[in-house]
């Protein structure tokens, strides 16, 4: 009997203080014209003082568990995708787990910095596939306000706070057309590593540290490795790009967007778009997009779905499913 991990419900979460580029503008030296021509970001969302990474997943997480109609209980395996965990251990996912009050089965985080929710997505299907587990949460929940550095203006007018959370189960695998994640590809390349990283960790300095961009170079990677992800994962399953209903991309820049659409020939109209109010969220934004496409029904049952998303590492990844 083939296993397939279908995607019964998904849930987000953001939380309330919402910050424009003109509010950064009175203590950042940018304006709103700047960040809105270089990135198509117009507000981000931040966390309160006290308000953690676990706080907005488990928002998600709960969100989520409501939509599939299923009791916390039923879920055997938690996946969080985060490069802001709460503390250096335990995993916020365990925290989660806590929070739930689950108490078999497993969880643990899983860090590729933006492209945290396809790595997460393509460990738990694999787990599913192979009987490991049967309901999981996939979640995405990042603070990434945490680790900016307010001296450096090419960085910390980029990113927000939010949390996304999918719940997967595994099934028998309808013999046409099964809903459910189809493929997923993930890809790295530490020779990269010095481009995008925090300048901090529990072994180098104690401290979390700040994100440090080499963004021009960024931009390059992103948009070759995510069109080149996106072939890869068209080609493994004989599909073209009209064949896709929805493009769910990691939310970095709407240029990084344009720019691989563009060499993809794909159409404007199939790319769930949130950057302008969510800016960078890392491993969040894809579960946000998704919740934010699914709730207003844009996406709907039967679609194809396809994500991709790159990051610090260099990261990248890919997954196609059906809705
Ligand atoms: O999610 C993980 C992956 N991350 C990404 O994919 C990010 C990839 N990179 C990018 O999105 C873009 O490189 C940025 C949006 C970060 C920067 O855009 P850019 O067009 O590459 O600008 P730049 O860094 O080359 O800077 C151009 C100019 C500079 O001024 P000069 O040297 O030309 O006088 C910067 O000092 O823009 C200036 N600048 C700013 N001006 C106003 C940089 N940041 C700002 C700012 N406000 N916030």
């Amino acid at each position: 009997m083939a296993l397939n991990s279908r995607i019964i419900g998904c849930g987000s979460y953001l939380p309330e203080k919402i910050v424009t580029n003109a509010d950064l503008s009175k203590t950042v030296d940018t304006t709103d014209e700047w960040i809105t021509e270089r990135t198509g970001i117009k507000q981000r969302h931040f966390a309160a003082e006290g308000q953690l990474t676990s706080d907005l997943a488990y928002e998600a997480a709960t969100r989520a568990l409501k939509s599939a109609g299923i009791d916390p209980s039923e879920v055997d395996l938690i996946v969080v995708g985060t490069t802001t965990p709460d503390d250096t251990f335990p995993a916020t996912s365990v925290k989660i787990q806590g929070r739930l009050g689950i108490k078999h089965g497993a969880a643990f985080d899983i860090q590729a910095v933006c492209s945290g929710f396809v790595y997460a997505l393509s460990v738990v299907d694999s787990m599913l596939r192979t009987g490991q587990a049967r309901t999981a949460l996939v979640i995405g929940a990042e603070t990434m306000s945490r680790i900016l550095d307010w001296q450096d203006r090419g960085t910390c007018v980029l990113f927000g706070d939010g949390a996304g959370a999918v719940v997967l189960r595994a099934e028998e695998a309808a013999p046409i057309n099964p809903r459910g994640i189809i493929s997923t590809h993930i890809h790295s390349d530490g020779s990269y590593k010095d481009l995008l990283y925090c300048n901090g960790g529990p072994s180098s300095t104690g401290n979390a540290g700040v994100i440090k961009m080499m963004g021009r170079e960024v931009f390059k990677h992103a948009v070759t490795n995510l069109a080149d992800v996106v072939v890869e994962a068209l080609a493994a399953n004989s599909l073209d790009a009209a064949d896709i209903d929805w493009l769910v991309p990691h939310q970095a820049n709407q240029r990084i967007i344009e720019s691989t659409i563009k060499k993809l020939g794909m159409d404007r109209e199939k790319v769930v778009m949130t950057i302008a109010n969510h800016a960078n969220t890392s491993a969040a934004s894809i579960p946000l997009a998704l919740d934010a496409a699914v709730s207003d029904g844009r996406i709907k049952e039967g679609d194809l779905i396809l994500m991709e998303a790159m990051g610090g590492g260099l990261t990248w990844g890919a997954a196609i499913a059906r809705w």
